[in-house]
């Protein structure tokens, strides 16, 4: 078993405007202070990135953007460079989300050239991938997660699992209120651990934090961490509200 220290991540998407963004910063500082099982990180829109950097700064609250573009520079209207996101103060930034595959056109293939620029620049990207609900009827979860991974890392010599975390999202609990069990969860954690093991090597796989999101609250948290191959988690809905989003973050 590697070393795999939980991660608690808020994905705020677009919510909240600076001033919103500045005073949730503030009370989770404070709130997490006693949080000591597990990193907590913020994923603010773009807007605000630099005004929660300085106040999170003294803090071990870590950033995160939403997304980038895979140039380092350019005519390139409304993207935001992987540098760009490093000078703001990000150290992570979330890819692949299934909202920007639904209604931004992400594809498999922007993803690994995403993936790819985020690593060149030292940004840890957060690999999001999952089933649809008709994919999960039809038996295809395994062979769509199958597709994801392989796509979304080709080319990729990953040595250091530190360098990535894998996030299994399936869509049908994204924002539904439907989560997937604690055993649902725990059977695709370990089919994608298999995987990156096979891609990577066993050290690789036993250190790689793989997180679970999709409807993640205060009371199914404690189920969910409890499963082997789950090693944190990617909260929407739930990490807007300072209080509830640091209780997630001792789940007890
Ligand atoms: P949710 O979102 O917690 O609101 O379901 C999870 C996510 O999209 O990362």
């Amino acid at each position: 078993m590697g070393n795999r220290r939980p991660l608690i991540a808020g994905n705020w998407k677009m919510f909240k405007t600076s001033e919103e963004a500045a005073a949730t910063a503030k009370e989770i500082v404070r709130l997490v202070l006693d949080v000591k099982n597990a990193d907590v990180l913020i994923s603010p829109p773009f807007t605000s990135i630099s005004l929660v950097r300085e106040i999170i700064r003294e803090s071990s609250v870590l950033l995160a953007a939403q997304n980038l573009h895979w140039e380092k520079e350019g005519a390139f209207t409304g993207e935001i460079s992987p540098a760009m996101l490093v000078s703001a103060g990000c150290t992570h930034v979330i890819i692949g989300h299934s909202e920007r595959r639904a209604y931004f056109g992400e594809t498999d293939e922007t993803v690994n050239k995403k993936i790819n620029a985020a690593i060149l620049n030292n940004l840890i990207p957060i690999f999001c991938v999952g089933e649809s609900d008709e994919d999960r009827e039809l038996n295809k979860t395994f062979s769509v997660l199958d597709k994801q991974v392989e796509n979304g890392l080709k080319g990729l010599a990953l040595t250091d699992a530190a360098d990535i975390v894998l996030a299994y999202e399936p869509v049908w609990a994204i924002g539904t209120g439907k989560t997937a069990t604690g055993d649902q969860a725990q059977e695709v954690h370990a089919y994608l651990r298999g995987l990156l093991e096979k891609k990577y090597g066993t050290s690789f796989a036993d250190s790689l934090r793989i997180l679970y999101g999709g409807s993640v609250k205060l009371n199914n948290i404690a189920s969910l961490m409890e499963m082997p191959d789950i090693d944190g988690a990617l909260i929407g809905g739930a990490s807007l509200d300072p209080v509830t989003f640091s209780k997630i973050a001792s789940f007890k």
